[in-house]
């Protein structure tokens, strides 16, 4: 096929290469002249480019494009990012901060594997910037997206288009491949903007990666061209055939295919190999001319990363030993209470402004009382037991992104009239109580949505980015609307019933400040298009305690609807509670044991009151904490939150009568022929090791139990496999071995 195959002659697969072709080529083309005013064909080239696409798209319907160039009008500025669903999910990296994490992790990866051999890993910098995936089918850029939650990103195509060191095209690459790295900006390319961008007194950026971040989500790809970015490739995503066998020379020959990869990457024979070479980039750190924060190890061998699999958001073949946080020394001023979402009063130093590893640090967390008396959260000596107090001089550190924290306090230097800090017993926000449960750092008002603190923070999360992501109601706006007496917005529902009552309402939100007509209705819009929303965001937007986004998930897959899960809710109740009171026994018993110098009898007082719960109760919690990554801290905290009867039972019930539709989420890895299969494994398994086998099977959707009942739907029965294979056979369940179960889980 060539580009002047007659439309009429294309097979299937060839027109689909020639509308990826054709759409970058489209692209191109508009970007050249709408942009940058300086076309790079003639109109009538274009024109025909348009109307083979057009072509293509009207004999192959259903070939066309997510983003087919007869959807849109020149480069018009998209309004926000479109979404892009990774084909395959971005993840993140494990963490290790010292020499021994590095020792752990290689003897995990051995022990995992079963593996005694030889064990080589690729140690590369780690790029301090946001990473990118790009997508090129037959060799031509067409997607590039940002990571978003690792499952979604956003679509900025266009921006990295305007990237040099991103190729258009590439010769010789597999059909599809999704080429995944950073993008960041040197150190000399940041300042040359900041000191612009304060000469024309607009506002700077606080650090390179910051910059990186705010240029690359430009919405006008021009200022993005405008950005000097820079991209090293690290890894890869969706695949239509293998780039090496190994990490060290898929890394090449993506270098061999264009892209910039980091000209620090070693490889490394074992534990003394990578931490040679960690200190060697550590020591290149101040001079390499951009920002790293650590360096990356990963499994050299692909096979071996293959059959080490990922966590829930972490592959276990890599992990990032960073460098030691950034330090400074500074006053502490006062300390404030501020009250959260789900009601956690958070101390936080007021400091004297210090610069931290290049950014100004005026404010750091003290994380909860016992840290600021200068104890763990069971009760052992941190800091040596000292306490910090206003007045104190405070060593303060900040890593990578995070909030910086109070890490030590001179006592030298502690003002003799300092006094220790008396942490507040009652809500500084709504006089409520603020109360510990055993077992609990933190310190809860008890006050719920009675709480102007926490019905505003809820309130904020509630429209957030990974929850009801109302466009137009941001946290400027939830303040005003919480504060207003004429439309006022207390809980969730009331945003669904805000356009209603403007209706009836003689002063109009139209005629307010900050709002015309046109940006009324479009908030009402928005806000209508979120009546339809899905199970897990609507649970991730509740704000619970402990309910972090990959818990909503898992509970919105097992529990399907929002109506079976209130019942799971309920009926777990008594049982939740029970909980609670076993950890306040337990709390007690360890208490009075340490007292009276004998052993605690913890396990026997909690199944003494366990045992007080009806069946069914019994029943439901246990399901509840069945499901993986539900524990029982996060399901008594859900359960007791939202138990029947309550004020937040009733505020969801509320919002649930303002939507139309909550939409059940997919099914994890439907494809594999063991989703949803009970397996038990038995006997030794010679392949792999059992760790491996359990957590391969649940990543194709497959649950994992200890014994044979008859619930059982497979056992996979090694060498020497015993009394589990027998009751299986007694029960009739199907019995493979190690090598069917291989065939049947694809080994993909
Ligand atoms: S590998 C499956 N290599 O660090 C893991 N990541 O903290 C793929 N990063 O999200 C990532 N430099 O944005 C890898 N040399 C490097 C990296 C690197 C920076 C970023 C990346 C990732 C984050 C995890």
């Amino acid at each position: 096929m060539t580009e002047t195959t007659p439309v009429t002659e294309l097979t299937e697969t060839e027109a689909q290469a020639e509308l990826a072709r054709l759409a970058a080529a489209i692209a191109r083309a508009n970007i050249a002249y709408h942009r940058d005013d300086a076309p790079e064909i003639s109109d009538a080239a274009y024109d025909a480019l348009k109307q083979r696409n057009a072509a293509i798209e009207a004999r192959f319907p259903g070939l066309k494009r997510g983003d087919s160039p007869t959807e849109q009008v020149g480069a018009a500025v998209a309004e926000g990012f479109g979404k892009i669903r990774h084909e395959q999910r971005m993840l993140s990296l494990e963490n290790g901060f010292d020499d021994s994490d590095v020792t752990d992790f290689v003897a995990r990866i051995r022990s995992y594997l079963g593996h005694e051999g030889d064990l080589a890993f690729t140690a590369e910098p780690k790029i301090d910037g946001l990473s990118l995936s790009l997508r090129y089918e037959d060799g031509f850029l067409v997607q590039a997206a940002t990571r978003g939650d690792g499952e979604t990103g956003e679509n900025v195509t266009e921006n990295a288009r305007t990237i040099a060191d991103i190729p258009q095209t590439l010769t010789g690459a597999p059909a599809l491949l999704e080429v995944r790295g950073e993008v960041f900006m040197s150190h000399a390319d940041f300042a040359a903007i900041n000191s612009r961008a304060s000469a024309a007194g607009d506002k700077t950026f606080a650090n390179p990666r910051n910059a990186a971040a705010g240029s690359l989500r430009q919405l006008d790809p021009a200022i993005t061209r405008a950005r000097p970015l820079r991209f090293f490739a690290y890894a890869w995503g969706a695949l239509s055939e293998p780039l090496a066998a190994t990490q060290f020379e898929a890394i090449a020959r993506l270098g061999a295919l264009g892209f910039q990869t980091n000209p620090l990457t070693r490889l490394c024979a074992n534990v003394t190999e990578l931490l040679d070479q960690y200190r060697r980039i550590e020591a290149q750190r101040a001079t390499l001319g951009y920002d790293i924060d650590g360096v990356v190890y990963k499994v050299n061998d692909l096979g071996l990363q293959r059959r080490l699999g990922f966590r829930a958001a972490t592959p276990r073949w890599a992990i990032a030993h960073k460098f030691p946080a950034e330090l400074a020394w500074t006053r502490l001023e006062a300390i404030d209470i501020q009250v959260g979402r789900t009601g956690a009063l958070s101390p936080v130093a007021r400091l004297a402004p210090v610069t931290v590893g290049g950014v100004v640090v005026s404010n750091a967390t003290l994380h909860n009382e016992d840290y600021i008396a200068g104890r763990d959260s069971a009760g052992a000596p941190i800091r040596d037991g000292k306490d910090i107090r206003v007045g104190d001089w405070v060593q303060v550190y900040r890593a990578g992104d995070v909030i910086p924290k109070v890490a030590d306090v001179d006592l030298a230097r502690r003002p003799p009239e300092a006094a220790r800090y008396v942490f507040p017993e009652t809500c500084p926000e709504c006089g409520s109580p603020a109360i510990r449960e055993p077992g609990d750092s933190v310190r809860l008002c008890t006050g719920g949505l009675i709480c102007p603190a926490q019905a505003i923070e809820k309130l904020k999360h509630f429209v957030s980015r990974g929850a009801f992501d109302i466009e137009g109601l941001g946290v400027k706006q939830i303040e005003m609307f919480f504060a207003d007496s004429l439309l006022p917005v207390r809980a969730p529902a009331d945003i669904f019933t805000l356009q209603a009552r403007d209706a009836g309402n003689l002063a109009k939100l139209a005629n307010r400040d900050g709002f015309g007509k046109r940006s009324a209705e479009k908030l009402f819009a928005a806000i209508h298009d979120r009546r339809r929303i899905g199970f897990e965001r609507f649970l991730f937007s509740l704000g619970i305690r402990h309910l972090g986004e990959v818990a909503a998930k898992d509970l919105a897959r097992h529990y399907g609807s929002w109506t079976a899960l209130a019942a799971a809710i309920d009926a777990a109740h008594p049982a939740a509670l029970l909980h609670l009171r076993a950890d306040a026994a337990e709390a007690a018993e360890r208490a009075a044991a340490a007292q009276a110098g004998r052993r605690a009898e913890v396990a026997k007082t909690r199944m003494q009151i366990m045992a007080e719960a009806a069946p069914e109760a019994r029943a439901a919690w246990e399901e509840m904490l069945s499901i993986e990554g539900v524990g029982a801290v996060l399901a008594s905290s859900l359960v007791t939150t939202l138990g029947a009867g309550g004020h937040e039972r009733q505020a969801v019930e509320d919002l649930v009568a303002q939507l139309t539709e909550i939409t059940p989420p997919e099914a994890r890895a439907t494809q594999s022929p063991v989703a949803g299969l009970t397996v038990v494994f038995t006997g030794t398994l010679e392949k792999m090791t059992r760790a491996e086998a359990k957590a391969r099977a649940e990543a194709l959707g497959a649950k994992v139990a200890g014994s044979v009942s008859a619930k059982t739907d497979l056992v996979v029965a090694g060498p020497g496999a015993g009394s589990k294979a027998k009751q299986a056979e007694a029960l009739g369940v199907r019995i493979i071995d190690e090598d069917a179960w291989i065939a049947l889980a694809g080994e993909a």
